[in-house]
């Protein structure tokens, strides 16, 4: 580990020294999304925007589900509210057996939430740029207190399966867009976490590797009992979801999907 990597892991070690069991809890580990009547409200007065007004969505551990809606419809909104980056108006969210959210947070400690229980694949990738592709990748395992050897070892099994194993020791700067796309995905995958909220995940890659990306997902569920949510409009993978999240003007509507075996 470089002495870089060691001082970032200090840091993040004392803002939370729960970190130190690489053994999730039980509970933690339980899988599962409910949410019943979420609402969120930005700002206030004649301000106020009503980005989700009534949501209603549960995904099942070992299942990925679609979340497939306009610009502008409350699907980033959504995965901010349950991905604890923002507070929710009111409504009810709960992961695995335990109620995160009822009209305000349950949870006292929202960036062990964040950290251990769930993992984000967003548009843009964020990687660290000072570290190179496989730190990137097992910084969080270290984190979660795997030791290094094992942790870079997933990180490159991960790497491997998304087509990116060749890039392991390159820089982020040096990868094109949707390389760094599929080491954001490797790194989302990398902690184990109960529930993955993906923004967009395909969005820059071809057909064969969009496909490619929702066959390990769809792997991770089945395996880790992981719930998954896709946010899309990727015309390419929306054949693969069995079921689909319409959202509308900040309100969802369940739907069949078709289920296309990958
Ligand atoms: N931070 C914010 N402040 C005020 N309004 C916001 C903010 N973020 C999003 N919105 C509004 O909330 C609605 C839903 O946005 P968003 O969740 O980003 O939709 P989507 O991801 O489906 O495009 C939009 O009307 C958007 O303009
Ligand atoms: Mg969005």
């Amino acid at each position: 580990m470089s002495a870089m990597l060691k001082r970032l892991a200090r840091l993040f070690a004392t803002a939370a020294p729960a970190a130190a069991s690489a053994a999730p809890t039980v509970a933690a580990r339980t899988g599962g999304i409910l949410i019943e009547n979420l609402r969120k409200v930005y700002g206030r007065g004649d301000t106020a925007v009503e980005a989700l007004k009534n949501v209603n969505l549960r995904v099942g551990p070992g299942e990925v589900v679609g979340l497939v809606g306009p610009s502008g419809s409350g699907k980033s909104t959504l995965l901010k509210c349950l991905g604890a980056i923002i507070e929710p108006t009111a409504g009810r969210m709960t992961l695995g057996r335990e109620v995160i959210y009822d009209d305000g947070w349950k949870e006292k400690d929202l960036t062990v939430l964040r950290r251990d229980r769930i993992g984000f694949v967003f548009q843009a990738p964020y990687l660290i740029p000072f570290l190179d592709v496989t730190d990137n990748v097992a910084l969080l395992p270290m984190l979660a207190g795997l030791p290094n050897a094992q942790a870079r070892a997933r990180a490159l099994a991960l790497l491997t399966a998304l087509d990116v194993g060749h890039r392991a020791s390159a820089q982020p700067s040096q990868l094109s867009g949707g390389e760094q796309q599929r080491v954001s995905i490797a790194r989302a995958l990398a902690n184990h976490p109960p529930v993955i909220l993906a923004d967009e995940p395909t969005a820059p890659l071809d057909s064969e590797r969009a496909l490619a990306v929702m066959r390990i997902l769809n792997q991770m569920a089945a395996q880790a009992q992981t719930a998954i949510i896709v946010v899309t409009h990727d015309e390419k993978i929306i054949p693969t979801f069995k079921r689909i999240y319409r959202i509308r003007d900040g309100q969802t509507f369940e739907e069949a999907g078709q289920g296309l075996s990958l």
